[in-house]
């Protein structure tokens, strides 16, 4: 017997259709620098199969993933999606602990990070200043033209909520302090592009990220931020990960811990 096609079979088809299109006719940007991209086919033509398993992605508004930073995150799909498909990974694989993030800024990735914390019934620990660059930490960085300080923490609780969430304001590492010592970690997001807070990071947090945790470094081969790079080669250059490339606009890399 012939199977009735349902609404979610007939969206389906018609994306299908859709999706090649501008690259059947030879639209391949549209814009100069930019190229079209498809988006992972969980997240798009295999959505109805995506959701009838546990996944991050079906409770999270991508919208607030670019709120009040259109210019720099509305692009930068590459990221959102590797942020989105390394929670699931966690989650597949039952790899749970809490979550930090050192660089908050908006809280455009920290909605995501706490999001995660409420699956796994963790806490999502968001370290900034929420007013931006420490001066203390400004040496040896090139002349800056933003220094991150129009945000805020009310502005950020907001956006990302306060279930499963520890706000920690001030200036890393001497905010560390502020974090349980027996805290294992399944997810790190480093991302505070100076140099002397993401070595401290570093230290501080590859101790305490649990076998298959991910570390996140943000910045890593932009070029906008040297040091960061030589932060991450310095420590990494007598552990047994070495940083694997991620292709989202501002040049992350991530380490998978293999041992605890
Ligand atoms: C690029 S922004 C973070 C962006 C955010 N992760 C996102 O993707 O939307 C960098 C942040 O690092 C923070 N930061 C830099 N050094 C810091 C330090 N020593 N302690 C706390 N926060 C710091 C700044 O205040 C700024 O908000």
């Amino acid at each position: 017997m012939k199977k009735k096609r349902t609404l979610a079979d007939i969206k389906l088809s018609i994306m299908r259709r859709l999706r090649p299109w501008p690259f059947s006719i030879g639209v391949t940007s549209l814009w100069p620098g930019t190229i079209l991209a498809y988006a992972p086919d969980r997240y798009s033509e295999n959505l109805p199969k995506y959701q009838r398993e546990p996944g991050l992605r079906s409770s999270i508004d991508p919208r607030s993933f670019y709120a009040g930073n259109r210019t720099n995150n509305c692009g930068d799909s590459v990221r959102l999606n590797f942020l989105s498909l390394t929670c699931d990974q966690l989650i597949k694989e039952g790899v749970r602990g809490s979550i930090a993030e050192l660089g908050v800024y908006k809280g455009n990735t920290a909605f995501l990070f706490a999001q995660l914390a409420r699956f796994f019934d963790t806490t999502a620990y968001l370290l900034d200043t929420y007013e931006g660059f420490p001066s203390e930490d400004l040496v040896g960085e090139a002349k800056l033209s933003h220094n991150f300080s129009d945000t805020s923490l009310e502005s950020v609780r907001s956006l990302v909520g306060e279930k499963n969430v520890s706000f920690i304001k001030g200036r890393f590492p001497g905010t560390a302090t502020a974090i349980p010592d027996a805290e294992r970690f399944c997810l790190v997001n480093l991302d505070c592009d100076l140099y002397a807070p993401f070595s401290a990071a570093l230290q501080y947090f590859y101790p305490r990220l649990l076998p298959g945790g991910f570390l996140i470094m943000h910045d890593y081969s932009s070029l906008h931020w040297p040091l960061v790079e030589k932060a991450v080669d310095e420590f990494f250059a007598d552990k047994p990960e070495r940083p694997i490339l991620i292709p989202d606009k501002s040049g992350t890399a991530v380490v998978r811990k293999t041992v605890s």
